[in-house]
């Protein structure tokens, strides 16, 4: 399978297709951005973690039935996916309020959810990605009433998957946004996960201490960015304990092959 073109590129990472029409490379950059890409910068290393993390993630979430995109990892910074359309709908799922919800609605911070909130966001930049309601998506046929449920489902299945996940490592799941897609297979279309499932894309906040272990550190400006997802991946059990240095050495590395090419 070769490397093709590039054929969108967002504001985490670059899609780019191969000589095989129905799949796809998923390529994790560095770049972080906050408030519809108001604040920017480039955190070296970060691309090469949410890889490994969501690689992880997708992986278990496939052992349990959740039909997503990706096919394998490739390389630190790229996996093959399967090529879908994507829903052009944000999913966000709340266990506990914190970020916009307390803002919107005035909610404590740290308020516990009786039940999982699902909220939906219109994934679209120019608008900065607002909140729409279910009937939106119906009245803009975004989605179809039968895919919302379906969607909803895995939502649910996916949340209790990785609430036990993290729990069981000593993290809490606070929230998380998910992306889906549909995929054509024998001229029939289905829905499944896409995107990436990574701390750029949740809130996991230690369950002792309550540190923040996700892109919180960047949107807040608390620094140390790298240390904790890194030790969310030690915590999943994908990095070892002396393999500290090696995402950042394996940045080095390539950036310097990268210079001398
Ligand atoms: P929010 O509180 O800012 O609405 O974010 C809710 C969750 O969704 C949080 O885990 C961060 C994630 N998220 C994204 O992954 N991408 C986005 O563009 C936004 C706004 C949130």
């Amino acid at each position: 399978m070769k490397k093709g073109k590039k054929i969108y590129e967002g504001k985490a990472k670059i899609i780019y297709s191969t000589s095989d029409k129905d799949l796809v490379i998923q390529y994790f950059k560095d770049d972080a951005t906050a408030f519809n890409n108001q604040k920017k910068s480039t955190i070296e290393g970060k691309g090469v973690l949410n890889n490994r993390i969501s690689e992880h993630i997708l992986s278990k979430l496939s052992q349990i039935g959740i039909k997503n995109h990706l096919v394998k990892r490739l390389n630190m910074r790229e996996q093959v996916v399967k090529l879908v359309e994507i829903i052009p709908i944000e999913f966000i799922v709340r266990n506990v309020a914190t970020g916009s919800l307390t803002k919107r609605l005035g909610i404590e911070d740290g308020t516990i959810l009786k039940e999982p909130l699902i909220e939906y966001c219109l994934k679209d930049d120019k608008l900065g990605d607002p909140l729409i309601a279910e009937e939106h998506i119906l009245a803009f046929d975004w989605a179809s009433k039968t895919e919302i449920e379906k969607v909803k489902k895995m939502i649910l299945r996916i949340n209790d998957f990785m609430i036990g996940m993290f729990g069981g490592v000593g993290i809490k799941l606070i929230d998380f946004k998910l992306e889906f897609g549909r995929l054509t297979s024998n001229g029939k279309k289905e829905v499944i996960l896409a995107d990436e499932i990574s701390p750029d894309t949740c809130r996991l906040w230690d369950s002792v201490t309550d540190k923040k272990l996700d892109k919180d550190r960047f949107r807040k400006d608390l620094g140390d960015l790298i240390p904790a997802y890194t030790e969310v991946a030690k915590r999943l059990g994908i990095l070892h304990e002396q393999s500290n240095l090696s995402v950042v050495n394996v940045t080095k590395l390539s950036s310097i092959k990268r210079k001398r090419k």
